[in-house]
C-alpha cells in the first residue's frame, strides 16, 4: 500500500482505505449494449514511470452507476449526443452551412476516430489543438457563425457526439515530435503542488487511487469517459470544468476552462489513457 503518500494525504481530507473487498478498482467487464466491447483496463502507456495497469474510471463507480452505462437507454449522456445530432445538421452563419454539409451526414463515419487523437498539433495555428478548439475554429472559419462557449451545453453536447462516434475505439494521442512540448507543460502542472493543500493531481489520482476520500472512491482521473454525465450535477460535465473542481478541491485558485494550461494538462492526462476505450459520455457521480 501506499502509506506514506496516504497518511500525508490523512489529515486534512480524510483519506482512507477501505476494505480490502473494494480497495481497488472493481473487477467488472463494460459491453454497451450488449454488443460494443470497452477496454476499461489496460497496460500503462510507456511513457507513465509509477503505474503499471492504467483503468477507466468506471471501475471505481457504485454498481448501479456502472450499470447505468451498460445500455444508452439508461445513460442520461445520450440526450446530449441527441441535441447535437440535431445540431450537426442545422444550417448556421453567413456561409449558410450545417457541419453536415463539410463533413458528411454523422453516421457516414466521417468522423470516426477523431476524438481518439485529439488534443492534437494543429498545424496551421502553430499549437496543440483540443476538439473544442477544432470545432469553434470550423464554426468562425468555415460557417461565419459565434464559436461557442467552451463550456456552453452545445459545446459539450457536440464534444459527446464525438466522442459517441468513435466509443469503443483506442485513446491515441501523439505526445511527441511537436505535441512534445505542450505535453512536458502538461505533465509539470500535473506534478505540480497546488492551493493550500499542497496537492498534485499525482497526490489523489497517481499515489491514492483505490482509497476513498471522504465519500468517494478515487480513481486515476483518466479522461476517456468525457464528457461525463454527473448524477450529482444531473448534466454532462466538461473535462475541463472537472478539473477546475478537482483543482478548487486543493483550495487553490483554478486555471480557466479552455486556458493553454488546462489545454497542456488535457493533453498529458489524456496521454495516461492510450490505450483505454474512447467512452463518452460515460456516467459519474
Ligand atoms: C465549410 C466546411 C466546414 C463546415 C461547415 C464545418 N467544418 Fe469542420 N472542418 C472543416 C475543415 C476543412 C477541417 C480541417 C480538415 C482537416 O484538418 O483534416 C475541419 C475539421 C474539423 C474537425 C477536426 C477533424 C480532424 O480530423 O482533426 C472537427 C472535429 C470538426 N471539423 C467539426 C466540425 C463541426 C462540429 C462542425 C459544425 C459545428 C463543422 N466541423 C463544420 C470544414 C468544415
Ligand atoms: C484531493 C484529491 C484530488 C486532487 C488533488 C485531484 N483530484 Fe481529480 N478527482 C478527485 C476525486 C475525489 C474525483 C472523483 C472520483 C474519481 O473519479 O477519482 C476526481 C475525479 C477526477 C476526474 C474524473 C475521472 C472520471 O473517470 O470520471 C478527472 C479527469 C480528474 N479528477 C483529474 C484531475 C486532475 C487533472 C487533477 C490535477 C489538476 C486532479 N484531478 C486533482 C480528487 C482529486
Amino acid at each position: 500500500m501506499k502509506f506514506k503518500a496516504m497518511t500525508a494525504l490523512a489529515g486534512a481530507l480524510a483519506i482512507s482505505a477501505v476494505g480490502a473487498a473494494n480497495a481497488d478498482p472493481v473487477e467488472d467487464t463494460l459491453v454497451i449494449n450488449d454488443e460494443l466491447e470497452m477496454v476499461t483496463k489496460t497496460a500503462a502507456p510507456e511513457h507513465m514511470e509509477y503505474i503499471d495497469e492504467i483503468y477507466s474510471g468506471w471501475h471505481f463507480r457504485e454498481d448501479d452507476t456502472r450499470d447505468m452505462q451498460r445500455d444508452d437507454f439508461d445513460n442520461a449522456g445520450m440526450l446530449g449526443v441527441e441535441a447535437a445530432m440535431d445540431a450537426w445538421d442545422t444550417v448556421e452563419g453567413t456561409a449558410g452551412k450545417a457541419c453536415s454539409d463539410c463533413h458528411g451526414a454523422i453516421d457516414e463515419d466521417q468522423m470516426v476516430g477523431v476524438r481518439a487523437v485529439y488534443p492534437k498539433w494543429n498545424e496551421a495555428a502553430g499549437e496543440v489543438w483540443t476538439i473544442e478548439m477544432a470545432m469553434n475554429s470550423c464554426r468562425t472559419e468555415q460557417m461565419g457563425a459565434e464559436a461557442w462557449g467552451y463550456n456552453s451545453a452545445d459545446m459539450i453536447n457536440m464534444t459527446a457526439l464525438m466522442s459517441y462516434v468513435s466509443r469503443g475505439l483506442p485513446v491515441n494521442v501523439a505526445i511527441d515530435g511537436p505535441a512534445a512540448e505542450t505535453w512536458e507543460k502538461g505533465k509539470e502542472i500535473y506534478y505540480t503542488r497546488f492551493g493550500q493543500l499542497e496537492l498534485a493531481c499525482a497526490n489523489c489520482h497517481e499515489d491514492n487511487y483505490g482509497n476513498m476520500i471522504r465519500a468517494d472512491h478515487l480513481s486515476q482521473g483518466q479522461v476517456n469517459g468525457f464528457p461525463a454525465y454527473r448524477l450529482k450535477d444531473a448534466k454532462l460535465v466538461g473535462l475541463h470544468n472537472r478539473f477546475k473542481g478537482c483543482i478548487r478541491d486543493t483550495r487553490a485558485e483554478p486555471f480557466d476552462i479552455g486556458s493553454p494550461e488546462f489545454v497542456a494538462l488535457e493533453l498529458y492526462v489524456t496521454s495516461r489513457g492510450n490505450g483505454l476505450s474512447v467512452e463518452g459520455p460515460s456516467i459519474r457521480n
